[in-house]
């Protein structure tokens, strides 16, 4: 971050007061102004509620373009990653800042295989869930209780501990998701294999059973691997800012992961991939997608079109485009060449694409709208779409919360307000309360 001389002058009419507010500016992107010292010399606060134009911290992680649509991971567009890396050289880079060499990769590969397993104790906290809770429910309280299980990695002062909390979580997601899908089935949990890569393992941790071999298909891993890297972080979206803020708190981070999860699971957020299948089959059918895009533009109506619009994007998604390719190969590879559900999904995409509520709105296809017809086609169910995406968000979660701690500028998150409540007044004896 560099500030020069540049300022913003703000000049308070209610009051007369005055104040230079710094710029400060990044690698790319807009510049910042620093309103830091804004409450203590104008006797203001800001107002901007979901944060459209708040920048709430600095991180050299992820950038976006909303505008031009692009997406850097470390300097990396995501297309480039997507197509030249594995998931894991890419938690390596978002977790430590640069790719890794061939004696790094391979390292860091045998370190989270060698956290993969969970306490066994864990197993049996699954069995407190109902069969039928949903996945998010189940990873929120796994991830959560982690703490309980792992204390020797929750000094968040400590950079060994922090690290080490890191790799468990980065290793240990694919074991606790599998074992999440696991449970809901009534099937025995599946042990991670330590001779396939993170997503064979993953496969074979949500597929495999006791009873005969399975081998992942290559070009499943392959595009589960891809899927995962297109998931791994993005800025400073809703769950990650919710790590964030419990994270500055001094929160373990078996317990900001598990934050982070909760707020993944709405479905304005991580949830839409979810979301995107529900609304696909409600559709049902080409001839009714105008009746749901009438829907969507209704002001009184409180359907939005999931999987449409995102608060940074105002240009395609560059997930989206690697998703809808992605999903092409996925049912070519299972030979699913009829699949209503795409081609639904497709006719919906062309005729939003072409109506001017959405063009005028910029709203078109993010990271959810595809993801999930990809996900059926390799038999996930539907309840499981969100966790798989925690499950790839976790590398960008641990990262924006490593990055959070080592900030000298980082302090405990504790926003302020515009109160527009009652003004101070007296308790009334209970008998002349009206
Ligand atoms: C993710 O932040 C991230 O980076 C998130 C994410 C990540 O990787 O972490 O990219 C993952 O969450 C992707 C988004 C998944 N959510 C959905 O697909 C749900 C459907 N999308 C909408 O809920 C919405 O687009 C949001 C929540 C994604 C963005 O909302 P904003 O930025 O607050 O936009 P807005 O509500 O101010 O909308 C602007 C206008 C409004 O109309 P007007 O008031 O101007 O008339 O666009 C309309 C909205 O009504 N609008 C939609 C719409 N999205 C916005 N109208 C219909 N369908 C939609 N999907």
């Amino acid at each position: 971050m560099t500030t020069n001389s540049e300022s913003v002058t703000l000049i308070n009419n209610s009051n007369g007061k005055q104040i230079d507010l710094p710029l400060h500016s990044g690698t790319m992107g807009p510049k910042v102004m620093d309103i830091r010292k804004l409450y203590s010399d104008m006797d203001v606060f800001t107002y901007d509620p979901g944060y459209t134009s708040t920048g709430s911290c600095k991180s050299a992680i992820t950038y976006i373009d909303g505008d031009e649509g692009v997406l850097l991971h470390r300097g990396y567009a995501i297309d480039d990653l997507a197509e030249n890396c594995n998931f894991l050289e890419v938690a390596y880079l978002i977790l430590k800042g640069e790719l890794p060499n061939a004696a790094e990769k391979a390292k860091f590969e045998s370190d989270i295989s060698h956290h993969s397993m969970l306490n066994e104790q864990v197993s049996f906290f699954y069995r407190g869930f109902r069969r039928d809770s949903h996945p998010m429910a189940v990873m929120c309280g796994v991830v959560g209780a982690l703490a309980a299980f792992y204390h020797d990695s929750t000094d968040i002062n400590d950079p060994h501990q922090r690290m080490i909390a890191s790799y468990r979580l980065i290793a240990k997601m694919p074991t606790i998701t599998g074992w999440t899908y696991k449970y809901s089935q009534g099937q025995p949990f599946m042990y991670p294999q330590n001779r396939y890569s993170y997503s064979e393992n993953f496969l074979h941790l949500m597929f495999a059973t006791p009873c005969e071999a399975f081998e992942p298909s290559p070009v499943l891993s392959r595009a589960m691997d891809r899927i995962l890297i297109l998931h791994a972080d993005h800025e400073q979206n809703a769950s990650t800012s919710t790590v964030r803020l419990a994270g500055s708190s001094g929160a373990n981070p078996f317990a900001c992961i598990a934050a982070g999860i909760a707020s993944l699971w709405g479905p304005a957020h991580g949830g839409a991939n979810e979301a995107v299948l529900t609304m696909l089959h409600e559709i049902g059918s080409v001839d009714r997608i105008p009746e749901f895009i009438a829907k969507a533009k209704d002001k009184d109506d409180p359907f939005r079109l999931m999987g449409f619009g995102h608060r940074v994007y105002k240009n395609y998604d560059p997930r989206a485009k690697i998703m809808q390719r992605t999903c092409h190969e996925v049912l070519d590879e299972l030979g699913v060449h009829d699949e209503p559900l795409l081609k639904l999904a497709m006719e919906l995409e062309r005729i939003a694409l072409e109506d001017e509520y959405f063009v005028s709105r910029k709203l078109f296809p993010n990271v959810d709208f595809y993801s999930g017809i990809i996900f059926r086609a390799m038999g996930i169910p539907t309840s499981m779409f969100t966790s798989l995406f925690a499950l790839a968000r976790t590398v960008g979660w641990i990262a924006q919360w490593n990055e959070m701690l080592t900030d000298p500028d980082q302090k405990i998150g504790r926003p302020r307000q515009l109160y527009v409540g009652a003004a101070p007044r007296k308790v009334q004896p209970l008998e002349q309360r009206g």
